[in-house]
């Protein structure tokens, strides 16, 4: 049986995102992160799932030239990751993200972690060309961001 990946899903401009490198003690849902609700296919609309279900966030930052896009919800014990921090794993020249609750780490760009067996979700991420913005209006420089749902999530 094969799996179908989940749709695309725009969620704003990359200018919209602030980059927090120089900022990474703490990463706040803004000015620097944010968290976008993407319900899965087949899951009814429910007012608890509107209610934020936090394994149906994302959390979106820019951080030293990279756009990442991960779950809200710590793998171990569903703490949301937007009250981690990120840091640099400088002997692998990569960056990291520490859960506040319990203090796991888990490598950006594999989703590793140092804790145990569990592995963050790293969704899909796309920057694409803005489709509706006019040759010469500010930010046509600009991309959109367009994210997918991990297959194992
Ligand atoms: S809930 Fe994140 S490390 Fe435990």
């Amino acid at each position: 049986m094969s799996e179908e990946k989940s749709p695309w899903t725009f969620i704003g401009l990359v200018s919209s995102f602030p980059d927090i490198s120089q900022d990474n003690a703490k990463c706040h849902v803004l000015p620097g992160c944010k968290t976008v609700s993407i319900p899965r296919q087949g899951i009814e609309d429910t007012r608890l799932n509107r209610l934020s279900d936090l394994s149906d966030q994302v959390l979106v930052f820019k951080y030293k030239g990279f756009m990442h896009a991960i779950d809200n919800q710590c793998p171990h014990s569903a703490f949301p990751l937007k009250e981690g921090n990120v840091f640099d794993i400088e002997d692998l020249g990569t960056a990291g993200i520490r859960c506040f609750r319990h203090g796991w780490r888990f490598d950006l760009f594999t989703g590793k972690g140092d804790g145990g067996p569990h592995t963050l979700n790293l969704w899909d991420i796309e920057l694409r060309d803005p489709s509706s913005l006019e040759i010469d209006t500010p930010g046509k420089s600009d991309k959109e961001i367009w994210v997918r749902r991990p297959l194992q999530n």
